[in-house]
């Protein structure tokens, strides 16, 4: 017989889940989904794919309308934009005004987002999908071709980011000195919209916020040309969560293709494009510190210090260092009781509620449970799941969770938070 402890988590479970699909619901605008009103108003490309396995879990035609939707933002050059203005709204800033990136059918951001729409389209085919995945695969393809071409041109098999705003992971302390070398000198006025939605303690500061301006401006003055942009953009940092979730997406974007019976020419390049990335991965690993680290690529200097993308590694299938990983992993539960903090708890710029610099965010969490329990470290798998699992009952659905506390950080109502949890229903 059921304990009444184990009656009352089920009751709870069910209401969460009831809770999730609200949240979905009410930050839904027909096509897409916003992360959460007000804050970011628009669509947002690696929210809208995470959402996706949300929806799927009670509305699958929803889920293939959204990632459908992000895919049709496209760039002739194959870029998926960041953010695709689909309305106006007054909430946010910048808005497309600011970012002058008209290249593509709709009004967006000019830069991208880590590309794990591949893996999510992978999850949600079943049998009936393959016209509908025949008919993305070129999209697909064309996106992860742009990344090597744009942001890999020196074919190093590791992926640079050209802003914060494109690792999904914007104000890391990884990006400190490398984007302390940007002239923010001729950015000006302005007035911030985060900052009176969210706690500004919760945000970047001021000087992170004129960097990521001075950025926009350069890539708006050079017609977001990837060519002037690899070459003379002062921020160009290889980032460990790009390279990691695109070398899954290319893995899942391949295993789709032969599902579907594309061209061996086709499946042939997507697999030298593997194993360019599979030479490459190591290049990140820092013995120093003990971990992958991101790389700045205009200095040539090593961050000094892991990052939750740190242990993604896994479920980019690359796994001969997953024994020195789980070790991190060890430490670094032992520093704070909720995994997994998006900064190492160790260093002194470790901030449990700001932002990227401390807070767990429950889709990196997804991406790094899914690959511990593929790598066969199910004891892992399972605290991360469970970890999340405490967050989310303690405090619902907000951006993201203090590691220290499990208190809410960040906008509230969030829809990759409740995707998540709507995604690992059946595990939690
Ligand atoms: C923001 O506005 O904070 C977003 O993260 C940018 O993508």
């Amino acid at each position: 017989m059921n304990s009444v402890e184990d009656v009352d988590l089920a009751h709870r479970v069910a209401v969460m889940g009831q809770r999730a699909k609200r949240v979905l619901r009410d930050n839904d605008r027909g096509r897409y989904t916003v992360p959460t009103a007000k804050l970011y108003p628009f669509q947002w490309n690696w929210d809208s794919a995470f959402v996706a396995l949300g929806w799927a879990e009670f509305d699958p035609e929803r889920a293939w309308l959204e990632v459908e939707t992000l895919l049709s933002s496209q760039w002739p050059s194959g870029m998926v934009p960041h953010i695709i203005f689909w309305t106006q709204e007054d909430t946010y800033f910048p808005g497309p005004d600011v970012w002058r990136a008209n290249h593509g059918p709709q009004p967006s951001s000019g830069i991208s987002q880590p590309p794990v729409l591949a893996s999510v389209v992978r999850q949600l085919a079943t049998e009936s999908d393959t016209d509908r995945v025949n008919a993305m695969f070129d999209g697909l393809n064309r996106w992860h071709q742009w990344w090597h071409a744009a942001r890999d041109p020196k074919g190093l098999g590791v992926i640079a980011i050209s802003h914060p705003w494109e690792s999904g992971r914007d104000n890391l302390p990884d990006w400190d000195i490398p984007a302390a070398a940007i002239d923010a000198s001729q950015v000006g006025e302005y007035e911030r919209r985060d900052t009176q939605l969210v706690d500004a303690s919760m945000r970047p500061h001021k000087h992170d916020y004129d960097r990521y301006l001075a950025l926009v401006n350069f890539g708006a003055e050079h017609g977001w040309d990837d060519a002037a942009i690899a070459a003379g953009n002062e921020f160009w940092v290889v980032d460990p969560g790009i390279t990691a979730i695109l070398l899954r997406a290319e893995r899942d974007l391949l295993k789709l293709g032969e599902w579907v019976g594309r061209d061996a020419d086709e499946l042939t390049s997507i697999s030298t494009r593997i194993e360019r990335m599979e030479g490459g991965y190591d290049r990140m690993w820092n013995p120093e510190a003990g971990t992958y680290t991101s790389i700045d690529l205009r200095s040539g200097e090593y961050a000094t210090t892991g990052t939750s993308a740190s242990f993604l590694a896994p479920y980019a299938g690359v796994t001969e260092r997953t024994p020195a990983l789980i070790d991190e992993l060890a430490t670094w539960s032992q520093h704070c009781p909720y995994l997994v903090p998006s900064f190492d708890p160790r260093d002194s710029r470790f901030e449990p509620n700001r932002y990227w610099r401390g807070p767990v965010w429950a889709m990196v969490n997804y991406m790094i449970a899914t690959g511990l329990a593929e790598t066969g470290e199910d004891e892992w798998a399972e605290k991360v799941r469970l970890s999340t699992r405490q967050m989310m009952l303690h405090s619902g659905f907000p951006e993201s969770f203090s590691p220290t506390t499990a208190e809410s950080v960040g906008g509230l109502h969030f829809a990759w938070t409740a995707a998540i949890w709507l995604a690992w229903l059946h595990k939690l």
